[in-house]
């Protein structure tokens, strides 16, 4: 099974060509065309001027995935068996494109079109490239984006049960607010990642404090907006600030990454699962992929971690293709009426 899969939920124009074999995903073209130039002048995301890029690059995008897969894009019909596009969570003016674009394709070719949720996408990054029969259930996911930060227990591919979230910002969200209060530029999650590396180069302890939001708590939510506020007060007093932005990047960096990991852990281990995964964007993030791994080889040595490909961690299309080629392979289908982009689209 072949399918051709499309994402435009936020800034990034991507598609890509995947195929399923018994027990495998496979990637066969990745295709993003990034915004980043474009809304870093504005310091974040402008809904109208994404949505401007999408209807630009969104033909292009799909031509190269076709091609860069081996295949002609007017023997698309024949060669393909699907089409997944993200429907959402995202911007609805970003997901409309993406959707109206696969909508046509699809009654054009004559092909199934499925329905992804771009979290559960994700999600699936991490069992691209995978022997599918291998991966251990229960399994926790962390999923930490610039939109969404949540956890997620499964009990198979295709099933998820939230079992914690983030009641305000999400993880992603309080490294671009940090990034930009120390005139670091969008996006903020690796330009702090650049700063607080040059802090571990000075090799020297930190003088600031952060918080640890939610940790005495026993539920299993996040909240990183009381962060980004005690960064934003001790910045304010500190007048020399300009010559403490490595420090500032380090500790708030590390304060976000802690709060991810013990909470992951935590759940892990009451949840009895036998696998935790890492997914979103900020699971690009050189420290939280080795914060995790050391303390699940420390405190869960039992427990499998699954790590995406750095290709796949920030927003594309291959996820998506793997997303729907595990509901394909399950079975799930939907008539085209009634996919529409969903902006608030819920996982399930
Ligand atoms: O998944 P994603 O590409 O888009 C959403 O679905 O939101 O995630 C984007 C988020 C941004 O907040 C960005 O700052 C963060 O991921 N991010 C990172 C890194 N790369 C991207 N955060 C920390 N370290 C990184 N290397
Ligand atoms: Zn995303």
């Amino acid at each position: 099974m072949k399918i051709l899969a499309i994402e435009t939920s936020c800034d990034e124009t991507a598609a890509a060509v995947a195929r399923a074999t018994a027990n495998r995903i496979i990637i066969d073209s990745n295709i993003v065309a990034s915004q980043i130039d474009i809304h870093q002048v504005f310091g974040g995301v402008v809904p109208e001027v994404a949505a401007r890029e999408h209807v630009k690059q969104i033909l292009p995008v799909i031509d190269q995935a076709l091609l860069a897969a081996g295949l002609k894009p007017s023997r698309a019909s024949q060669e393909l068996d699907g089409l997944a596009v993200t429907v959402g969570p995202g911007l609805m003016t970003s997901l409309l494109v993406g959707v109206e674009t696969a909508k046509a394709l699809a009654l054009a070719w004559n092909l199934h079109l499925i329905p992804i949720n771009h979290i559960v996408g994700h999600i699936s990054a991490n069992f691209i490239n995978h022997n599918l029969n291998s991966i251990n259930f229960p399994l926790l996911t962390l999923t930490a984006s610039g939109g969404h930060t949540n956890l997620l227990l499964m009990h198979n591919p295709i099933h998820y049960q939230m079992v914690g979230q983030t009641l305000d910002d999400a993880a992603g969200e309080a490294l671009d607010k940090a990034a930009n209060l120390l005139g670091l530029g969008y996006p903020g999650g690796p330009k702090i990642r650049k700063m607080a590396k040059k802090f571990t180069e000075q090799h020297r302890p930190p003088t600031i404090k952060l918080p640890r939001p939610m940790l005495r708590r026993t539920d299993y939510n996040f909240s990183f907006s009381g962060l980004k506020t005690a960064l934003l007060y001790i910045v304010r007093e500190d007048h020399n600030w300009q010559n403490h932005i490595a420090e500032y990047a380090y500790v708030f960096e590390e304060a976000v990454v802690e709060v991810l990991v013990r909470k992951t852990i935590k759940a892990a281990r009451d949840l009895k699962v036998k696998t935790i995964a890492l997914a979103g964007g900020v699971s690009a993030n050189e420290r939280l992929r080795s914060d995790l791994k050391s303390a699940v080889q420390q405190q869960l040595p039992q427990v499998d971690l699954l790590l995406p490909n750095m290709d796949y961690t920030t927003d594309n299309a291959a996820m998506i293709a793997a997303a729907g080629l595990l509901k394909a392979r399950a079975g799930l289908t939907q008539n085209i009426e009634n996919i529409i982009a969903q902006p608030n689209y819920p996982v399930k």
